[in-house]
């Protein structure tokens, strides 16, 4: 029997080996049982929408009593293989979610036989048509395809699928009719087909869809006008319909779906006036009837308490603006630009949340709202310059105006005298608190006068620059665009397609403009030129996503135009030209030739003296998964090492921020020669680090040798250390609201995860502390300094004869015995997760008679059954209770003095996502009676120690001043 279910594992080995040399991945370690029990399963929810995962379930409850894999879930991994053949070789998978990868390729026609439940491939680079098979797969509840780019018709055996509930072909280049036998598919509860390139008019399935609660067609291809058979759709609680061609309508009855959360009929040619029914909708949040032809006035929907955003933009409403509108405060951020009104309200215009750009007819403000009425212009303009999203630059002789507001999704701005905009709508799908009106560049850009180009003006829906003084006379608008944000890798951030219209005095000028191919390639810049006609001293510039291309690569909410600078200048001459004098121009072109000469002659006598050690030979030796630099590249990168880059001071020297030439912006560690840390740690530094990657994991992307010196070059990390954000000066620091905390705890627990678990090599860390995780720009935490960790080997006796740590984050066991388990590393995330929790640093918790530290703290308190006062005051009440006692009760377990009773950090993750209860059996205070044990271990660290309290004063003045990579303490 036993030699039965060997056999049956080795061969589930096997074809979790094949699966994942078809799929491309190499991280795969089955030395450890890599399965997860199914009780432990997260259904995947699209909500949820992870962005790394990295799991395996199984179910061992079947009769032959082997452990069968039903579950795989390789989210964010990258992963540039194929659709695994081999996947028929798991007979019991029912999910498979390989979103955000780079797969290509088609679906092989194996997977026929499947009999999968649950399969998402969205987010991927596969292409071709979509095949018929797919029909076979009749077990199918949920089919998620978005953000591919799959092709021609969609086939008429999906309509086979009549289990399905959810179908997602968002996204895609589907083209033809929409197939009338998905009318079989009648359990249908979501439905989203946006941006595609569909013909004909929109489907009239509607009788067959009655379950349908999310509809999403927006930028279809399809003509209108929108069935009247939708109005049978009466448990909608999402429904998005835009920019329909062809034919419109009066507006669709939509009176019986009550249920409505978030409505959207935005470009659909919908004309008549808007039904007082909305009133009935209670539970809505967006209501979005921008770009239609509605008339009359807005009904009251005073009622409606939950409504947050309405886009009432570019109408043709008419009459007064109702009182409950000029009541709603700020509660409601209400759009009302481009439309008829009557009449404008002054308070308006000083209303963050109510946008009235161009919204009334009357004489005076035809043009620009009441607002401005008042507030002529100085003199005549003949130019206008604006870095968009950016601060004053100046290039040459011209100053670009900043324009750094944060902008809003129903914000008229008007503070400049000669300029404005009118900014509206907000992205869906993501945090609406969010204001994302600004992007910031990805890596570092070399184009000529980048300081435009850093950041941009984003819009998720529509955006007007104007200008208002100029004179009359045709003016040239150049327009200057490059993609900052989208990357062109091999990697699921070159996934996203973003496609915009351009609108220059209301005449539309440019159609599916897309950056990237129009500059070919990404970090480039394309300047558009058009010439404007000026008759009434305004000049108009709009930007208007018409639902075309993705919004969810690499992530939920990429879409939008993105402008960088704007620039407008006379085509005609007028006296206010100035005349630069030719002998200056000549001038400054010798000393500019003079300059670069020196300079080259420079750098090429430098590079001549660039010397190399032995040491060189020592990390050859290495199997390095990453690059050599030069000296040389690092010099230019980190501007000579200048005082300007130094970004912080580590354990054994110095580190600097660095831009190489192609643009990547990296962090340069430097390990000094004085430093009494050898070279055998550093090279097993480089060694280990260079093979791992992971999203929680700082990236090494190589080292460099000079003499006796030595460089780690890294990924550069925009927000600084954990500890920084959490303990550094209140001001100018960061503020950690929940979600952001909760994020960084479980970032962490992965990041520690695939260090111990998933990784090839297994890793422990040894250093795990807040000044050892570092924060990105999205706030995603990463784990550095792996100068301590040492390889995990199985034979190991797990004596470490030479302990490394830092006071108030290592476990007793090691501190004491130099006993060293992965349970280290989870006892040291125990305090940092109660850090995290507490917004205090572990040691520096104000000792007094009653506790040592923040964990005898915590566990006062939790024999007090009072957790919650360890809460950060910062906080306020913004928090959810469940995940702070979670947290807090997840670091108690992992804090627990004997190694074996910590969870492993699996657990840990599971438990903090809620996807498991949290053990609380295993949370031993008795132990703890009085506070003897602790001061005994404490006791027994200093005395390990040579100089702990310069070390501890070192490590916070450290995250006082950017604590970067490695202010490791070696014993
Ligand atoms: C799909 O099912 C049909 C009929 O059940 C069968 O004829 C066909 O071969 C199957 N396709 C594949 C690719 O297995
Ligand atoms: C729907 O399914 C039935 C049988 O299940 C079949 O007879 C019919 O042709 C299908 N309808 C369409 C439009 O494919
Ligand atoms: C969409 O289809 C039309 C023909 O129906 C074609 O002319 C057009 O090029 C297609 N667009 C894309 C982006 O493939």
């Amino acid at each position: 029997m036993s030699i039965i279910l060997h056999y049956l594992i080795l061969l589930r080995v096997k074809a979790l080996r094949e699966i994942g040399v078809q799929l491309g991945k190499k991280d795969w370690n089955f030395n450890v049982d890599p399965c997860i029990n199914e009780s432990s399963w997260l259904t995947p929810k699209l909500n949820s929408r992870p962005l790394y995962n990295n799991s395996l379930f199984c179910n061992c409850a079947y009769p032959d009593s082997v452990c069968h894999v039903v579950g795989l879930f390789l989210l964010g991994q990258d992963l540039d293989g194929v659709l695994p053949r081999a996947l028929v070789k798991l007979p019991y998978l029912k999910s498979l979610h390989l979103t955000r990868n780079y797969l290509s390729g088609n679906i092989p026609h194996e997977w026929a036989s499947t009999r999968l439940e649950f399969l998402s491939i969205s987010m991927n680079n596969l292409s071709g048509p979509l095949p018929s098979f797919l029909g076979n797969i009749t077990t199918l509840t949920f089919l998620g395809i978005e953000n591919n780019l799959f092709s021609g018709m969609v086939p008429l055996d999906l309509g086979k699928l009549v289990n399905l509930k959810n179908l997602i072909l968002s996204a895609n280049n589907f083209s033809g009719e929409f197939p009338v036998t998905l009318t079989n598919l009648t359990k249908l509860m979501e439905l989203r087909i946006s941006s595609n390139n569909f013909t004909g008019r929109m489907p009239d399935f509607f009788r067959s869809w009655k379950q349908l609660q999310k509809l999403e067609i927006q930028a279809s291809g399809f003509e209108g006008p929108i069935p009247p058979s939708i109005s049978i759709l009466s448990n909608l609680t999402e429904l998005r319909i835009s920019d329909l061609v062809g034919e419109g309508s009066k507006f669709p009855n939509l009176s019986s779906m009550t249920l409505m959360n978030r409505l959207m009929l935005r470009s659909c040619n919908i004309t008549g006036s808007i039904p007082s029914y909305i009133s009935d909708m209670k539970r809505i949040q967006i209501l979005d009837l921008s770009f239609n032809r509605l008339e009359g006035s807005v009904p009251d929907l005073s009622g409606l308490e939950m409504l947050q955003f309405m886009y009432l933009t570019r109408n043709l409403l008419n009459g007064p603006i109702p009182d409950w509108i000029k009541d709603s405060g700020n509660r409601l951020q209400l759009d009302l630009s481009y439309n008829s009104f009557s009449e404008s309200y002054d308070p308006a215009c000083r209303d963050a949340f109510k946008n009235l750009f161009k919204s009334s007819s009357g004489r005076d403000n035809l043009i620009l709202g009441e607002c401005l009425k008042n507030v002529p212009c100085s003199e005549d303009q003949y130019s206008m310059y604006i870095n968009c999203g950016g601060s004053a630059t100046t290039i040459g002789n011209i100053t670009y105006e900043a324009d750094n507001d944060v902008g809003g999704s129903a914000k008229f701005f008007h503070e400049n005298e000669n300029w404005g905009f009118s900014s509206t709508g907000h992205f869906w799908d993501v945090d609406t608190s969010r204001y994302d009106y600004i992007a910031d560049n990805v890596s570092i850009l070399t184009m000529n006068e980048s300081e435009l180009y850093t950041r941009a003006r984003l819009s998720p829906l529509s955006f007007t620059y104007y200008a208002r003084c100029l004179a009359k006379g045709t003016y040239k608008v150049k327009l200057h665009f490059a993609e900052i944000v989208i990357r062109d890798n091999r990697s699921f951030y070159s996934l996203g397609r973003r496609i915009f219209d351009i609108y220059v005095q209301e005449k539309l000028v440019w159609k599916d403009f897309d950056i990237e191919s129009s500059a070919r390639g990404v970090d480039k810049a394309v300047v558009k030129e058009h010439k404007a006609n000026v008759i009434d001293n305004v000049l108009m510039i709009r930007f208007y996503w018409a639902g075309k291309g993705t919004t969810a690569a690499p992530k939920r909410g990429t879409y939008g135009p993105l402008i960088s600078a704007i620039s407008v200048e006379p085509d005609f001459s007028h006296d206010g030209k100035k005349k630069i004098s030719i002998m200056v121009l000549v001038g400054a072109v010798v000393m500019v030739l003079l300059l670069i000469f020196m300079i080259l002659g420079i750098v090429w006598w430098k590079g001549c003296l660039g010397g190399r050690s032995s040491r060189e030979n020592e990390l050859r030796g290495l199997d390095l998964q990453t690059g050599f630099f030069t000296y040389r590249q690092i010099k230019v990168a980190t501007n000579n090492f200048s005082a300007a880059n130094k970004i912080g001071e580590g354990g054994f020297g110095s580190v600097y921020k660095g831009i190489l030439l192609d643009g990547t912006v990296i962090a340069v560690k430097q390990l000094s020669p004085k430093s009494k840390q050898g070279s055998r740690e550093f090279v097993n530094e480089i060694g280990m680090v260079s093979g791992l990657q992971h999203p929680n994991l700082v990236r090494l992307y190589g080292c460099c040798i000079e003499g006796k010196t030595l460089l780690l070059i890294y990924e550069y990390m925009e927000n600084n250390s954990l500890a920084h954000t959490l303990f550094g000066p209140a001001d100018g620091r960061l503020k950690l609201d929940w979600s952001a905390r909760q994020k960084i705890c479980v970032g962490i627990a992965r990041g520690l995860t695939f260090l111990h678990e998933e990784s090839t090599l297994k890793v422990v860390h040894r250093d795990i502390k807040a000044t050892n995780v570092l924060l990105d720009r999205d706030l995603n935490p990463k784990i550095s300094d792996f100068g301590l960790a040492k390889l995990n080997e199985e034979e190991n006796t797990h004596i470490s004869t030479k302990i490394a740590g830092t006071i108030g984050y290592m476990a007793p066991e090691y501190a004491l015995r130099g006993y060293l388990t992965d349970k280290a590393d989870v006892f040291s995330f125990g305090i940092v997760a109660l850090e995290i929790v507490a917004g205090k640093n572990n040691m520096k918790y104000q000792p007094n008679e009653n506790f040592v530290c923040l964990l005898d703290k915590a566990i006062v308190l939790q024999q007090k059954g009072n957790l919650m006062e360890l809460v950060d005051p910062e906080l306020g009440s913004k928090f959810s209770k469940e995940e702070v006692l979670r947290m807090i009760k997840v670091a108690l377990l992992c804090t627990n003095p004997s190694p074996a009773p910590r969870p492993t950090m699996t657990a840990v993750v599971s438990m903090l996502e809620g996807g498991t209860v949290v053990d609380e059996l295993n949370i031993d205070l008795s132990i703890y009676g009085n506070n003897g044990w602790r001061f005994e271990v404490l006791r027994n660290q200093l005395v390990q120690s040579p100089q702990p309290s310069s070390m501890e004063s070192q490590s916070l003045a450290q995250s006082s001043n950017a604590t970067w990579m490695g202010s490791s303490t070696s014993a």
